[in-house]
C-alpha cells in the first residue's frame, strides 16, 4: 500500500471519532514517530510503495486508534516545550496550556541560578523537567502520588539526562514538604464531574481519572493543600504557580486570599484563565 491509500484509509475508519484534519495531523504524527519520518518524508512520499514493516505499524496503529486511544499512547511518545517525553496510560498526556505554564516559570527566573524547585503532581515530568533543562542550575523534585507515572517521569529524566530528586507521596496527606522552595509549581488535578460533557471521549476512556478529576464539592482541595503546605515551604519571596480550571479564577483568588497569598490570574492564548502567579503576603 501506499501512504496515499493510508490517508484515505483513515479518514474512513477515524471519521466517526475525528474532523478530517485532526485524522491527517495523526497519521502524520505516526508516521514521524513511528516510522522515522520527517515532515518533508510525509509530503513528499505519498505514493510509494511502503514497506512491509511500515505497513504493518500503519494498520496496528489505527486499530488502536479506532479504539479512542488517543496518538500519543499509540506512539508512546509526547511531544512538549521542545522535548520528547514518553507517555503512557497512566500519565495525563502533557496540555499545549501547560508549556504555556513553563514558559512563564522560565521567563520569570531564568536569570536567577541555584533555585530550589518542586513539580507537585509530576506525571510524565513535563513541567518539572523542561523547567530544568532551560535553568540547569536549579534543583527540581519531582512528586506524584501514581508509582507508575513518577517511575515515567523518572525515565523521561533519563531520557533527557537530567537530574531531578524524585518522591512518591499523597500530597493530600502530606504535613509538610520535604524542604523550602525559591519556586513550587503545579498542575494538579481540577476536573469537576459536571464538566465531563466537555471532554472527548478519548480522554475519558483512556486517560487516568486520577489525574484529571476532583469531587464537584470540593473542586478546589489541591489548591487548598498546596497552598497550605506552601505558607511554611515557600521561601519568603518565592512565588508558587498553578495551572487553573478556566472556570474558577476568582475562586482561586479567593482561595489564595484567605491563605495569606496575593495572586495573579493570566489567561492562555484561548483565552481562558489558566495560569496563576501567588506570593505570600508578609504585610
Ligand atoms: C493534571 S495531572 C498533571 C500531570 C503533569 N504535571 C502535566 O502537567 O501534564 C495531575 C497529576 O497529579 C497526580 N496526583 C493526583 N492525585 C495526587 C495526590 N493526591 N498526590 C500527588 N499527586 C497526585 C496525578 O497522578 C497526575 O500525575
Amino acid at each position: 500500500m501506499t501512504l496515499n491509500q493510508f490517508k484515505l484509509l483513515y479518514q474512513d475508519q477515524l471519521a466517526p471519532l475525528y474532523p478530517e484534519n485532526e485524522i491527517h495531523s495523526i497519521l502524520q504524527i505516526v508516521c514521524e514517530d513511528l516510522l522515522n519520518w520527517s515532515r518533508a518524508d510525509f509530503l513528499i512520499k505519498d505514493r510509494e510503495e511502503l514497506y512491509h514493516l511500515q505497513e504493518e505499524i500503519l494498520h496496528k496503529s489505527l486499530r488502536e486508534l479506532r479504539t479512542s486511544k488517543p496518538v500519543q499512547y499509540v506512539t508512546r511518545t509526547a511531544h512538549f516545550y521542545g522535548h520528547e517525553f514518553a507517555v503512557h496510560e497512566h500519565a495525563l498526556i502533557p496540555r499545549q496550556e501547560t508549556e504555556e505554564l513553563v514558559h512563564m516559570v522560565i521567563e520569570n527566573h531564568k536569570k536567577e541560578t541555584y533555585l530550589n524547585i518542586i513539580d507537585i503532581g509530576t506525571g510524565t515530568g513535563c513541567i518539572g523537567l523542561s523547567i530544568k533543562e532551560a535553568m540547569p542550575s536549579c534543583s527540581m523534585t519531582l512528586l506524584d502520588v501514581s508509582p507508575e507515572a513518577l517511575e515515567l517521569a523518572q525515565s523521561n529524566a533519563i531520557r533527557l539526562k537530567t537530574p531531578v530528586k524524585t518522591i512518591l507521596e499523597d500530597v493530600l496527606v502530606l504535613d509538610e514538604l520535604p524542604d523550602t522552595y525559591d519556586v513550587i509549581v503545579s498542575n494538579p488535578p481540577y476536573v469537576r464531574n459536571l464538566e465531563k460533557e466537555e471532554i472527548h471521549r478519548n480522554v475519558l476512556e483512556h486517560e487516568p481519572y486520577l489525574a484529571l478529576f476532583v469531587d464537584d464539592s470540593n473542586a478546589l482541595i489541591f489548591y487548598r493543600k498546596i497552598l497550605e503546605l506552601a505558607q511554611k515551604a515557600l521561601k519568603a519571596e518565592g512565588i508558587l504557580y498553578f495551572e487553573i480550571n478556566q472556570y474558577l479564577p476568582d475562586e482561586m483568588k479567593a482561595l489564595a486570599t484567605e491563605l495569606g497569598f496575593e495572586s495573579e490570574v493570566f489567561k492562555d492564548l484561548n483565552g481562558n484563565y489558566r495560569m496563576m502567579k501567588c506570593k505570600r503576603n508578609l504585610k
